[in-house]
């Protein structure tokens, strides 16, 4: 607390990011990185970028990763923004397109960045209740809103809304803008941006923090009707011209042109998610079916908090969060087949009172 705060600081409670503790040999399944490693590609296009050029600014209109997006995506360039991760694209979101006098609407269990943003841009805000097995029902969203936003899959959950849900939704509210929230997508949903053509009050943001491996580069970007991508532009040039830098560039317009590597190794992921979730069932956890790269999941008999901590003991360290309707649930990172064994077997000790 200081007098020299502005006012709104006082009152904001910024988000809390999962723990990047720096201990050795220690299996960290709490912050939903992919365990494989980025592209090679991507690495070889950081390293050849580490040059003399570094002391130039990068383009500001980040052109040729946002092509390279387009094409992926069999979008316009006009129809791509990009940002310093999802998150800032998701504040830019927040400030440009949500600060309208009806409430913004989103889940109540869902990411909990979006009251964040939501107060630090005194932005009025609903939540939505979940159904009883956190399913997102989409016709709870139709009453009059500034905006509706969820992440699909859900986060924390893992739970996948399907496209027609989705479409059924944009159908029927048309005076707002709609965001899906792709960041885990590529792990088996299927992504909305294939409906950007024909709603103009759609935008999906996704990230490259996930499936493409790099949430150390910070890239993440918006598709939507150039209308709605220009507001993001010029919040962003009213912010910061180069959010993204010349390494950051290089890294993430490779990564999209790797096919290869990503299919690969989200397949990879997908296939150690059943793996681990079967793992998981044997040992009495009930778990949602997930669409994303980790599960969630809760033991009848026992207290999640204290399962956390005990695996905390053994070095594996997994996300618990102390909110209404989910302190009884572990979020678990999938991780490398190594990684996700060590995981049954220290539960299975734990369980058997180890
Ligand atoms: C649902 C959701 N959206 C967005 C993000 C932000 O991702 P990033 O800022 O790394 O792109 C996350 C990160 O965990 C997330 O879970």
């Amino acid at each position: 607390m200081s007098r020299y705060w502005s006012p709104v600081v006082h009152r904001l409670s910024p988000y809390v990011p999962g723990e990047q503790p720096q201990i050795k040999n220690l299996i960290k399944l709490n912050t939903n990185e992919n365990p494989y490693g980025p592209s090679p590609r991507a690495l070889a296009a950081i390293q050849a970028e580490a040059n003399d050029s570094l002391r130039l600014y990068p383009d500001p209109a980040a052109l040729r990763l946002r092509q390279a997006i387009a094409g992926y995506y069999g979008l316009e360039t006009a129809q791509v923004f990009v940002g310093n991760g999802s998150d800032e694209v998701l504040a830019h979101i927040f400030h440009g397109l949500f600060q309208h006098p009806l409430p913004l609407l989103f889940p109540d269990i869902s990411y909990s960045f979006y009251p964040v943003y939501c107060d630090l841009y005194a932005i009025d805000y609903q939540t939505v209740p979940l159904g009883d097995e956190f399913e997102l029902r989409v016709a709870d969203y139709l009453r009059p809103n500034a905006g509706i936003i969820f992440p699909n899959p859900n986060a924390p959950t893992g739970r996948l809304l399907p496209l027609a849900d989705i479409e059924w939704l944009l159908q029927r509210n048309d005076a707002s803008v709609v965001v899906v929230d792709e960041a885990y997508v590529d792990f088996g949903g299927e992504s909305a941006a294939t409906l950007v053509h024909r709603y103009p009050n759609l935008l999906v943001t996704q990230t490259f923090s996930k499936s493409r491996s790099l949430a150390g580069l910070r890239v993440g970007f918006a598709l939507g009707d150039a209308a709605l991508i220009e507001a993001l532009e010029r919040v962003k040039d009213s912010f910061n011209s180069y959010p993204l830098d010349r390494l950051a560039l290089a890294g993430a317009t490779a990564a999209i042109e790797d096919r290869e590597h990503f299919q690969r190794t989200r397949l990879a992921v997908m296939e150690s998610r059943e793996q681990l979730s079967r793992g998981l069932a044997e040992l009495g956890f009930l778990l949602p079916p997930s669409a994303a790269n980790f599960v969630f999941a809760r033991h009848p008999q026992r207290d999640a908090g204290e399962l956390a901590a005990r695996l905390r003991e053994r070095g594996i360290i997994v996300r618990h969060f102390r909110l209404p309707r989910i302190e009884q649930y572990l979020r678990i990172t999938i991780g490398k087949p190594d990684e996700n064994a060590a995981l049954l077997a220290a539960l299975t000790e734990i369980l058997a009172g180890e």
